[in-house]
């Protein structure tokens, strides 16, 4: 399929409405069959340079620490730059499949909040866009081993509770209710992965996720009761609510009634499952299957000002291998995270004059017209 192609699948009207109500879909048949087969091969190349052979995981998956700087959590790794992993962030179908999410679900003509009545869940302050141009986010890897085998290759601490090399990701969002309409680093409206194992069961370090959160986010969040903390002399002490970076943890107790609407949504190896960035999502807290679950995260950012911005410091990071500018953002403040300390782990291989017009507008070497 070249850049050109106007064969692309139309989202039909119930997947636009599913988006609409529920926040979350799924859309099978992003990646063909053999398509899913490169990219595992790809993968499983780019984990054999660091040391992991996935033949043989018992042995060789303890080399997996070191690419994730998560410690573990969700099973994700720190792969940014492969050239399978480009081939799908820059996928003309997947591409396409957002931007039609983008103008179903986003104000894209600079309408007012007052406008919409029953839909102010569409708004935001980034003002008109052209909602068929955006830009490719370069994300990590997920790669979740069992629950048994990341407990083999784990340690035992002195108090004797093992602790293995992966975990789950306990639900969240990767936005602060607070401001989830940042002015200083990007807006990512609609996140995404692709698949490229089967996920169908509850249990097997897969996504969860609240449906239809997004409706009701802006009370939420306008409401969110602090943290309670009890201090050794007993006294109960109320912090405000945390959002650390551009990740909020959803709290045990003072949101049980967000953590309740948090479910499996089963998943088929090739398929693409798109979020608004205000539902509450996770990676399963066990993984019972025997197999490691695999997707790579993989989004677009809509053509406003604030992106354009990102992708071109995104470009000057890819083109010097270093990780991505938000790379840290995930799980520790965006400011700490300067220039300088922005990890080199594996370098660009970025041939540029080999890429389509479509990926050099979505990596930001071209401009839009
Ligand atoms: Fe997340």
């Amino acid at each position: 399929m070249t850049d050109d192609d106007d064969s692309f699948e139309e989202l039909s009207e119930e997947q636009i409405a599913t988006f609409l109500n529920q926040g979350v879909l799924v859309v099978p048949n992003v990646l063909s069959q053999e398509e899913v087969t490169e990219a595992l091969s790809g993968l499983h190349e780019t984990l054999a340079s660091h040391g992991v052979d996935v033949q043989r995981l018992e042995e060789t998956g303890g080399h997996l620490q070191q690419l994730s700087s998560t410690g573990g959590s969700g099973g994700v790794l720190d792969l940014f730059y492969a050239e399978w992993k480009f081939k799908i962030s820059t996928n003309p179908k997947l591409f396409h499949l957002t931007a039609q999410l983008w103008k179903a679900a986003y104000c894209y003509q600079g309408e007012a909040n007052e406008q919409l009545h029953t839909e102010q869940f569409k708004w935001h302050p980034y003002g008109a866009f052209n909602p068929t141009q955006g830009y490719a986010y370069i994300d990590r890897v997920g790669y979740r081993i069992p629950t048994q085998l990341a407990e083999r290759l784990g340690t035992i601490s002195k108090k004797n509770k093992n602790n293995p090399i992966q975990r789950s990701l306990t639900p969240h969002l990767d936005c602060c209710p607070e401001n989830p309409f940042p002015m200083n680093s990007k807006w990512r409206p609609i996140q995404c992965f692709v698949s490229l194992t089967d996920n169908m069961e509850p249990n097997t370090g897969g996504f969860e996720a609240a449906p239809g959160f997004h409706r009701e986010f802006a009370t939420w969040a306008a409401n969110r009761p602090p943290t309670l903390v009890t201090k050794k002399g007993g006294e109960t002490v109320a912090l405000p609510a945390p959002c650390v970076g551009e990740y909020t943890h959803i709290r045990p107790r003072e949101d049980t009634a967000v953590l309740q609407r948090v479910q499996h949504i089963p998943v088929t190896a090739g398929s693409a499952v798109f979020w608004d960035n205000r539902i509450p999502h996770a990676n399963a807290y066990r993984h019972n299957g025997t197999k490691p679950r695999v997707v790579v995260y993989t989004s677009f950012l809509p053509n406003v000002a604030i992106n354009r911005q990102y992708a071109r410091q995104q470009l000057e990071h890819m083109r010097q291998g270093r990780n991505p500018p938000s790379s840290g953002g995930l799980w520790m403040n965006q400011s700490k995270t300067n220039a300088g300390e922005v990890k080199k782990t594996n370098s660009s291989i970025l041939l540029e004059d080999k890429l389509t017009e479509l990926q050099r507008r979505l990596l930001a070497i071209d401009d839009w017209p």
